[in-house]
């Protein structure tokens, strides 16, 4: 498939948006210096903190946040479990009384994931949600793929 454009210029920060690309939702969500902050807070709570297997992020978003900017991360929106797309909006976690700190969760196995598409333990999913390979044109252009 080809690279797919993105104008990532109307994502107010604590948003998402959903683009399209290979035929999968990908995510592109603005993190709020909280929201970043937060994500060096649960590592113990994560199967794979360090985003260790190769297979789910280009090389140079094997960071804290799985991102090439701090607040921006691109995430493909499919479950690693069997393939469902999570609700592709933010979740705020602390009403389920497990500690997730909130992200995105998928409804078909109760699958959970931080805002940099870390999995939690305890969940069906075995490893991270993929960061598709992706590179910024401009301020405000991304290119997926
Ligand atoms: Fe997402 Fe099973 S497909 S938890």
């Amino acid at each position: 498939g080809a690279p797919v454009e993105v104008d990532i210029s109307k994502i107010e920060p604590g948003t998402m948006m959903t683009a399209e690309w290979r035929g999968k939702p990908v995510w592109i969500i603005n993190r709020t210096e909280e929201m970043t902050a937060e994500l060096a807070q649960h590592d113990g709570q994560l199967s794979d903190p360090a985003s260790e297997v190769t297979s789910q992020q280009p090389a140079y978003c094997k960071n804290e946040g799985r991102s090439i900017k701090p607040n921006l991360a691109v995430i493909v929106g499919i479950c690693t479990h069997l393939g469902c797309s999570p609700s592709g909006k933010l979740q705020k976690g602390g009403d389920m009384g497990d500690g997730w700190t909130g992200g995105f969760f998928c409804p078909c196995h109760g699958s959970k994931f931080d805002l940099a598409g870390r999995v939690f333990k305890g969940s069906p999913a075995p490893i991270n949600l993929v960061v598709p390979p992706h590179k910024y044109l401009s301020e405000n252009l991304l290119l997926i793929g």
